[in-house]
């Protein structure tokens, strides 16, 4: 997304009243529950979805191609009316041209001209600047002429995809010129991107800054790892199947790894990644996010905050990393040159954009205690990287091993049985198990379960934005970030980065291409195992 931009109202293209309805391909809910989420969700309703930042990068690549997708599944409320609200000059058919560039693109599934055409006409372009106090009031009239054409009742939904230094201007602007007030029978909503803040202290000043317009019924903190289909079926898995869950303790639980690992490096991103590091960018949301649903007590029921509060109780009870415990369990490194599929690949420094001196890390590797009664004494391991062998996202769960009796007392041990969640990509889970190789003897071999989603449901998992889009649009806030999941991960994280930012060392190296530094090996090796290989 672009910081900076602007808007404009042109309207000059006619508005369908409402999108023509696609048939829905969705399953019978009633038949195939789980299919269908973690809970039977409300319809998403009626409403204009105002994105900030209309002209960015998260816009194009992301947010249109969602909801086109939407759009097509027939999963999109009867009415919709979408503006892009940006600074840059164009008219609503430029606008609605160059987007239908970037979904052709990016889009799940290919466009159809038809259907492309049909959902076209419900964007807008608005251009202004974002302290355009006119620009907003011109816009709110704009809003309850096209409520009253398309029948979206005056529920409105704010998308920031804005740079954080931009939030002040836009909510406070919502809030004077009345956009963010809701009125009798609609709503008014705010979905906020990452990052939300770089620290503590400033995720609870733009906590406040969003609360004084939007109350955080109606505050929608994005994650994007919560709406990929594999991160939903982590609860499932525990909670749909008895195997799992009587078996997800301390007593049968070796430990956990948790990994994300991305071929790719900075990629254009440099001017925010130099100053954030993976710490910020990637484990303060996703990684701990992923922690949670892994770590959590079973919710009292489905509804949002049931969920929230059980995860804000892991993030209470991970033992803070402080002092000179960082330098034991936390592990950061950047990458040096090297060489990926093939492809020479130069080092961090020499990125576009990157201070030639940045001790940014690209790598973390982290030992997480979690002081509860279910998980103590079991280690949680995080390694998050850039310009890595091999892209993946995965849980992987390490159950004891056997007693050393029986088939396991040899001097090889038996392999221990090992679940693995796969985020992505390849979604699915599998499940190592021992096996006895047929014939005479008995030799025992590891052999592995494995469910794929692509075969076995035979359908393409959405994007995570296009379930994140139309939760936010039917009021379901559970995934969604909460306030004090937010400050909670920020508080874990916050002493890692201090003990880091104050000691001035320079980061580790590791070479593109490689799996990080030795360190991050030892880290894991002092528990008797090592890392996955993905
Ligand atoms: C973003 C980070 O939140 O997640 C990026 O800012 C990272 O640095 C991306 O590449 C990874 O997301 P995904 O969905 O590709 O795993």
């Amino acid at each position: 997304m672009s910081a900076g931009d602007q808007l404009t109202i042109s309207c000059q293209s006619a508005v369908p009243k409402v999108l023509p309805h696609m048939p829905s391909t969705r399953l019978d809910t009633a038949e195939n529950p789980l299919r269908e989420g973690l809970s039977q969700r409300p319809a998403p309703q009626p409403c204009t979805l105002v994105i900030f930042g209309a002209t960015g990068d998260l816009t194009h690549r992301k947010l249109i191609p969602a909801l086109y997708n939407l759009y097509a599944d027939g999963n999109l409320p009867p009415a919709l009316t979408v503006v892009g609200f940006a600074r840059k000059e164009k008219s609503d058919d430029q606008f609605r041209a160059e987007l239908k560039e970037t979904t052709a693109k990016f889009s799940r599934q290919k466009i159809n001209e038809e259907l492309w055409t049909h959902f076209a006409a419900s964007i807008h372009y608005h251009q202004t600047e974002f302290g355009h106090t006119a620009g907003y009031t011109a816009l709110a009239k704009k809003l309850d002429q096209w409520d009253i054409e398309n029948g979206t009742h005056g529920n409105r939904l704010f998308y920031l995809a804005i740079a954080p230094d931009q939030f002040a201007i836009v909510l406070e602007n919502l809030r004077t010129s009345g956009l963010s007030a809701t009125k009798p029978g609609s709503w008014a909503r705010v979905i906020v991107e990452k990052p939300f803040g770089t620290d503590l202290a400033s995720a609870q000043h733009l906590n406040a800054l969003v609360q004084g317009s939007f109350p955080e019924s109606g505050t929608y903190r994005i994650d994007h790892y919560l709406g990929k289909e594999t991160a939903q079926n982590i609860m499932v898995l525990r909670f749909a199947n008895a195997l799992f869950e009587s078996a997800w303790n301390s007593r049968y639980i070796h430990h956990v790894q948790i990994t994300a690992s991305e071929i790719l490096g900075v990629e254009g991103r440099a001017g925010y990644y130099d100053r954030a590091g993976a710490l910020r960018d990637m484990v303060q949301n996703h990684l701990l996010q992923l922690l949670c649903l892994t770590a959590m007590e079973p919710p009292i029921d489905l509804d949002a905050d049931s969920i929230r509060d059980e995860k804000v109780k892991v993030l209470r009870s991970l033992r803070p990393i402080i002092g000179n415990e960082v330098a034991v369990r936390a592990i950061r490194a950047q990458y040096g040159a090297g060489s990926i599929n093939g492809k020479r690949v130069v080092a961090y420094r020499d990125e576009e954009g990157v201070n030639a001196e940045s001790k940014t890390e690209t790598f973390v590797a982290l030992h997480i205690s979690i002081d509860n009664w279910r998980w103590s004494g079991v280690p949680f391991f995080i390694r998050v990287g850039k310009r890595l062998p091999k892209p993946g996202t995965e849980i992987a769960i390490h159950f004891k091993n056997v007693p050393q009796v029986l088939f396991n007392k040899g001097s090889e041990l038996l392999d221990e049985n090992v679940l693995v969640i796969r985020i992505q990509p390849d979604e699915g889970v599998s499940l190592r198990m021992s096996a006895k190789l047929p014939g005479s003897s008995v030799r025992i071999e590891p052999v592995k379960m494995d469910f794929h989603y692509g075969t076995s449901f035979g359908k393409a998992t959405p994007e995570a934005y296009e379930r994140l889009l139309m939760d936010a649009m039917s009021g379901d806030a559970t995934l969604f970030a909460r306030r004090d999941e937010v400050e909670e991960a920020w508080r874990f994280i916050d002493s890692i980065r201090e003990f880091w930012d104050r000691s001035g060392d320079e980061p580790l190296v590791y070479s593109a291409g490689t799996w990080g530094p030795s360190e991050a090996d030892r880290l894991i090796q002092r528990f008797g195992t090592n890392w996955r290989r993905l």
